[in-house]
């Protein structure tokens, strides 16, 4: 990507994003490749292109207020229900995504399983053309969670 294209998407972002910053409000996730644009630009805070496992891995640690390494679902929900709280049932089913081996609990391991998900050539890195194309798929399949709420 260009830096005036980031600079671009950056400006998307702050538009998109900016509304889910008021508290209790609905939030409209449509079109979902700009959302995901959006989250991109945020959990790629190098501005590399590509989001490597550390930049996962950093996206995840807002959430564990306790600072132990791991997110519970208390966690998760609490802080994410004060950011977006229009979204709980749309965050809920993406905790279960995460949390593969289904203990309630998201760890290095669910991370690593995640970010395969999202890795679509396998080579170590989620091209933004790779996390637009899952997190696209995503939010369209999970539409009866967040769409007029
Ligand atoms: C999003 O999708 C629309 C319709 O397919 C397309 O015109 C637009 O260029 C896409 N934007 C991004 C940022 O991918």
């Amino acid at each position: 990507m260009s830096s005036i294209k980031v600079k671009m998407s950056l400006m998307y972002a702050l538009v998109l994003l900016l509304p889910a910053l008021a508290f209790g409000q609905t939030v409209n996730l449509k079109p979902y490749n700009l959302t995901a644009t959006a989250m991109f630009l945020q959990t790629d805070t190098d501005l590399s292109g590509d989001i490597d496992r550390p930049e996962l891995d950093a996206s995840f640690r807002d959430y564990d207020t306790d600072r132990n390494g791991r997110v519970s679902r208390t966690e998760y929900m609490t802080y994410l229900s004060i950011h977006t709280p229009s979204l709980a049932a749309l965050h809920d089913a993406l905790f279960d995504i995460y949390d593969v081996d289904n203990d309630h609990i998201l760890d290095h391991h669910d991370y690593d399983n995640f970010f395969g998900l999202m890795d679509g050539n396998g080579d170590g890195f989620v091209s933004h053309f790779e996390y637009v194309r899952y997190w696209t798929i995503l939010l369209q399949d999970l539409e009866h969670l967040h769409l007029d709420n």
